[in-house]
């Protein structure tokens, strides 16, 4: 089968936005603090992916000519926003306003209704770019508490976070990028849109817990369709709420109807559990070298992911080895076989492309766009990706 090509490259499409993300971050993580500085701002990165917020992006340009909700029902409890204001962490020695802390005194909130209305020509809000940020702060600090959890050695070919300023800083610093990120996202000034991301952050941490538990209670000896649903429902915690209400969050901003922000919903959360199957496919398929990161981590972790459960429904032999987390010596290693033997690596690739198909099939709303087509590229190229 001849690879697909591409003939739009999605970045491309916001690349302005994209070029400008970066820097944006990093003020907003600005601490007075050199070191807390230095590693707040470890994960944020140019080289980075960037995925989540080139999704937003290009979900609030492909959401720019959807309906609009009327003014009324519009879930925006102000017109003002505060987005430009800096976010500063004041000297407390010296002046500063105390009605307003972690402004400067000298700085006011600015009302600046311009933040919430499209730019003509790039069809993109302060707010919506704002959002973007908010997100990959939010992905970044899930990344540097992750990789204390698991105890990561390396994230994008360098140390993690972890490893290159130990475990106390890498948390800290993952509060800290939380902290900054919730400020900013007040300051959007949208109450519905505070509620997703806040959700998200729960659901992250949630998704987490059912990972340490790894539905043990689902897990019998016997192959159970339950150990499956949960394994999506942690899938969804973990990688697609994320994704999922940020793109909401984006056609919100944009003033979209309820159907449209339902459209932008199901299209990031397809988008996310796709992407996850694509991962945990990964993890059986590449070498730690083509990876940038550990492979085969996921049975040395004791995780039972797609392919595993699925080959489970061949070997029955797997099911004692889930339960105890393949702890035992050798498990690792024959759970491996099997699933290199059994069906799960295709399995988990089908399933994989369905999602992807009703993550575009989600979208089929919008108007014709280089932006619609570039989330649909987007949810194409996940599955070919090797890394
Ligand atoms: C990566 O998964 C981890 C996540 C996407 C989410 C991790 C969530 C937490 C640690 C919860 C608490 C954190 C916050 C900020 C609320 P992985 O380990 O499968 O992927 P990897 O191979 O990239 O490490
Ligand atoms: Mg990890
Ligand atoms: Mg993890």
């Amino acid at each position: 089968e001849a690879a697909p090509s591409f003939t739009l490259n999605p970045a491309a499409i916001v690349a302005t936005e994209m070029k400008m993300l970066t820097k944006n971050i990093q003020d907003l993580l600005s601490s007075g603090h050199p070191s807390l500085d230095k590693v707040a701002k470890y994960y944020i990165r140019s080289e980075g992916k960037h995925l989540r917020p080139l999704v937003v992006l290009l979900m609030a340009r492909a959401t720019y000519n959807c309906p609009k909700a009327e003014e009324a029902e519009r879930r925006r409890d102000s017109i003002s926003a505060t987005i430009n204001v800096p976010i500063t962490s004041p000297n407390i020695l010296q002046d500063h306003n105390p009605s307003y802390p972690d402004v400067d005194g000298s700085v006011r909130p600015i009302v600046d209704s311009q933040a919430l209305a499209s730019d003509v020509a790039t069809q993109i809000s302060p707010s919506q770019k704002r959002l973007a940020e908010i997100t990959e702060m939010i992905h970044a600090a899930s990344l540097l508490h992750d990789d204390v959890i698991d105890n990561a050695e390396a994230r994008r070919g360098s140390p993690s976070g972890n490893l290159a300023f130990g475990n106390k800083m890498a948390i800290l610093a993952g509060d800290f990028l939380l902290g900054r990120a919730s400020v900013a996202l007040a300051r959007l000034r949208d109450a519905e849109v505070v509620e997703l991301l806040a959700t998200v952050i729960a659901n992250l941490v949630e998704g987490e817990f059912m990972q340490l538990h790894n539905g043990t209670e689902t897990i019998s000896e016997k192959y159970s369709p339950a150990a499956f649903e949960y394994y999506i429902q942690k899938t969804y915690l973990k990688t697609a709420s994320l994704i999922s209400k940020s793109c909401r969050a984006a056609a919100l901003l944009g003033g979209s109807t309820k159907e449209v922000a339902d459209a932008a919903y199901l299209y990031g959360k397809n988008l996310g559990l796709s992407f996850q199957l694509v991962d945990d496919l990964l993890d059986y398929t590449i070498t730690s070298g083509e990876l940038g990161k550990p492979a085969q981590a996921d049975l040395k972790l004791g995780l039972a992911t797609a392919p595993v459960l699925f080959a489970w429904e061949q070997y029955e032999e797997l099911g004692p080895m889930i339960n105890r987390k393949f702890s035992e010596e050798g498990d690792v290693e024959k759970a491996w076989a099997m699933v290199q033997s059994s069906n799960g690596l295709e399995r988990t690739r089908e399933l994989a492309e369905s999602f992807s198909r009703k993550a575009i099939e989600a979208i089929s709303i919008f108007p014709d766009s280089e932006a619609r087509e570039g989330l649909e590229q987007i949810a194409k190229k996940g599955l070919t990706r090797k890394k």
